[in-house]
């Protein structure tokens, strides 16, 4: 019998991750011997997760809300852009020595240009300072934005943001409480949301008298529920809108590599993903 390599993804909360059946359906597709597991690891287990990744030999994990930070602290060496943000949302096993990396601003870009959007020149204005923020805000700098503005909701979170980022560019704080805020994403040419506010149906609006107007690109990182509250306002408004499940094949493609050194068959597993997502829709209906 073969023994299965395990990777896996570590969350909290993680049941409606869909990277274990995108990831365990692009090994099988590709015969390789991967199984990809969700672990729900409570914050104050992280360490202990972490450190089971060397005892089990684990072959690497996503990391997810809300650990993303935290996991940067834990592993023995950071890389890439993992080394700028603090933020880690891969982690690789070699040998022993584990690896912590970010897929996230990578895979973010691969899927605005694959919407055909060029943020080069352009004012962003992105919701939330988290790690998947800060991945996402490196990334747009790097692609040469004209402005980036971060509304947040602690002045804490989003002064560390700029801190990090503001030598790779023009990059400024809002609070999200300030009636500036909404003014921001009215001006903006793309407007990104980071924060987890939109996955329960209860959520209110990431940005409290947010209004979009025709031809402004919306994405929101969310993929469960397939719209959100943000979403749905967006295009009823005229705007563009684009939600998380492209940047999750991305960002998996890229962790996919890193842990099998092989190619990820990303059009197929996002037509598998959206297939899915369909169905399950349908069966609510
Ligand atoms: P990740 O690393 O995955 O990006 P995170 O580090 O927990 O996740 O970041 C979450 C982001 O969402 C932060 O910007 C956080 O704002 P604070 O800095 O004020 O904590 C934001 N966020 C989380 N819950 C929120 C809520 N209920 N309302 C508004 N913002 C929220």
């Amino acid at each position: 019998m073969t023994i299965p390599k395990v990777l896996g993804i570590f969350g909290h909360p993680v049941a409606h991750s869909l990277s274990p059946l995108m990831h365990n359906y692009a090994a099988k597709r590709l015969g390789l011997p991967f199984s990809y597991v969700a672990f729900d690891v409570e914050p104050d287990a992280l360490k202990r997760a972490v450190e089971s990744i060397r005892a089990l030999g684990i072959v690497g994990v996503n990391v997810t809300v809300p650990h993303k930070e935290r996991a940067a602290e834990l592993v023995d060496e950071l890389l890439g852009d993992a080394a700028f943000t603090g933020s880690v949302n891969t982690i690789t096993n070699k040998n022993g020595k584990l690896v912590g990396t970010s897929t996230d601003g990578a895979g973010f870009l691969r899927a605005l240009k694959s919407a055909g959007i060029n943020p080069a020149r352009k004012k962003v204005l992105m919701i939330g300072a988290g790690g998947s923020a800060c991945s996402i805000g490196l990334s747009l700098l790097r692609a040469g934005v004209g402005e980036l503005v971060v509304a947040n909701r602690s002045e804490e979170g989003g002064k560390k943001m700029i801190g990090l980022l503001s030598r790779f560019g023009e990059i400024s704080f809002v609070p999200s409480a300030s009636p500036k805020a909404p003014e921001h994403a009215a001006s903006a040419d793309i407007i990104v949301q980071t924060t987890p506010v939109g996955m329960k149906a209860s959520d209110p609006l990431p940005l409290a008298g947010i209004k979009f107007r025709k031809g402004q690109a919306v994405y929101d990182i969310i993929y469960a529920p397939e719209r959100t509250k943000l979403l749905k306002l967006a295009e009823k408004q005229g705007a563009i809108t684009m939600n998380g499940l492209s940047m999750l094949v991305y960002q998996g493609s890229e962790s996919f590599k890193t842990w099998t050194g092989k190619a990820f068959p990303g059009k197929e597993v996002l037509g598998y993903l959206k297939r899915l997502l369909r169905e399950k829709s349908n069966g609510k209906n």
